[in-house]
């Protein structure tokens, strides 16, 4: 609805009926509808004053718009590029979420950085800091380029105005929750208001075809305190996690409309910033060859990307009345399960011990084929006898103790093996796995399992 004063070069039409006023009016006369005025464009109205109704649309073959060919631009960050399936698609509205001081700010100001090497005109809209924090921290990354344009604004209708003039290739927000629209009463950060702004955004980035980062802070239980309400709206979500003690840093895929969700980035945090982490196995895994007790190594894939790590298990006689279980970056509902088994099948007595499983560098486990290196982890502790070393274990475990197979065996072995482990443990198959120094070993339950690893 627009309310500005009727020049001839508008006019006014009721989005209810299609009655055609001169001037604006609360009421239509004609169907009695309140504030259901719009204001027309010139652009919109013919000769003799009409308007011009807009083409019919038609549907298209998709063949035809298969035909038309999606461009995106490199960021030149390769991690980054992955998550975002090859690049930025212009005028696609991403949304990066993660716990504060993660290192949100930082990751996007190096995106710039090397977009602006790259002839893009950025503007970095900060909300919740100075211009002299982000140029302090643009010193700190070594970015400085003539392309970029910072501003420092919450307010909606300004930062929309000076996108409008600016006319960049690429802009950041950050935060959302910083952002507020002055014509909603409700505060910055509220539902409607992220609600409100990232509409706004969005308007901005389809009809201009800027390609637009929002970013959002992430409450502890894990979900975009408000900004979660916009995952349905944008384009991508991805989330930067890691625990903020340990340098590493995950950019983790969770909804990508132009390519495939799961993809990872894996960082280092340093005193320059986030520098990509290039062969990520050898950072998530200890000593290959020191016999540890309760440690095991187990592959995840995470999208196209096998990934090996270290899970580490400890089994201690409780002294609780209910023995504790405690579990970080492993879902502690699966843990029960694999317990369960464990003890049915085994028949070890594991309920009155307090059992705790750490997956190491602070990734988060969502998969199951981790299932079989957990429970060797558990069975090593429990028996105080260490796994067989440079070993990897891949399968999910099923309620009867079978271990069942998992997707993109030859991938995960494919990286064990680059990474010289020498034995594999993998799920029963009569299909041969074509490695070359890797032992396979095919187990078809979890007791094959013990008995091959600990007797
Ligand atoms: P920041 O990007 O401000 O996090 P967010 O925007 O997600 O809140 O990063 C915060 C942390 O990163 C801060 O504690 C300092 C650290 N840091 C480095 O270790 N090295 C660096 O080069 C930079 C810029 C920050
Ligand atoms: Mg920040």
């Amino acid at each position: 609805m627009s309310r500005s004063k009727s020049s001839k070069r508008t006019k006014f039409v009721c989005n209810n009926c299609g009655y055609e006023s001169p001037k604006w009016l609360g009421k239509c006369p004609n169907c009695g509808a309140w504030n259901s005025f719009v204001e027309v464009r010139l652009t919109d109205i013919d000769d003799r004053g009409w308007l011009v109704k807009k083409d019919k649309t038609s549907p298209v073959t998709l063949g035809k718009i298969l035909a038309v060919k999606r461009e995106r631009f490199p960021t030149g960050i390769d991690e980054v590029d992955r998550v975002l399936g090859g690049g930025i698609v212009p005028g696609s509205l991403i949304l990066i979420g993660g716990d504060p001081g993660i290192g949100k700010s930082t990751l996007l100001l190096q995106i710039a950085g090397r977009l602006s090497e790259r002839d893009k005109k950025i503007l970095y809209v900060t909300a919740e800091e100075s211009l002299e924090q982000v140029a302090e921290r643009s010193r700190r990354l070594g970015v400085s380029n003539d392309n970029i344009y910072v501003l420092a604004e919450s307010d909606m209708k300004e930062i929309i105005n000076n996108i409008e003039d600016l006319d960049p290739d690429v802009v950041f927000v950050d935060s959302i929750q910083t952002v507020y629209h002055p014509e909603l009463t409700s505060a910055p950060g509220s539902v409607s208001q992220v609600r409100e702004c990232a509409a706004e955004f969005m308007r901005l980035a389809k009809s201009k075809n800027i390609a637009t980062f929002l970013v959002g802070h992430v409450t502890k239980d894990g979900s975009l305190a408000g900004p979660r309400t916009l995952e349905h709206m944008v384009d991508s979500v991805i989330y930067l996690e890691g625990e903020r003690q340990m340098g590493l840093r995950i950019l983790r895929s969770v909804k990508n409309r132009y390519g495939s969700t799961n993809e990872i980035g894996v960082f280092e945090m340093n005193e320059n910033g986030l520098v990509e982490v290039l062969n990520p196995s050898s950072h998530f895994i200890g000593s290959l060859d020191e016999k540890q007790i309760g440690v095991a190594v187990i592959s995840l894939l995470e999208g196209m990307r096998p990934l090996l790590v270290e899970v580490q298990a400890l089994v201690a006689p409780s002294t609780f009345s209910v023995p504790q279980r405690n579990t970080t970056g492993f879902d502690s509902r699966r843990l029960s399960m694999i317990l369960a088994v464990l003890e049915i099948i085994t028949g070890y007595s594991l309920r009155n011990s307090d059992i705790f499983v750490n997956i190491t560098g602070g990734l988060k486990i969502s998969e199951s084929g981790g299932d079989l290196g957990v429970a060797m982890a558990i069975v090593s502790s429990f028996r105080r006898i260490p796994l067989p070393p440079r070993a990897i274990f891949i399968g999910e475990l099923g309620l009867g103790g079978e271990i069942r197979r998992v997707n993109g065996i030859q991938k995960r072995l494919g990286e064990a093996e680059r990474l010289g482990f020498k034995t594999a443990y993998i799920p029963y198959t009569t299909e041969k796995v074509p490695v070359d120094k890797l032992k396979v070993v095919k187990v078809k339950n979890i007791e094959e399992a013990i008995q091959s690893c600990v007797g």
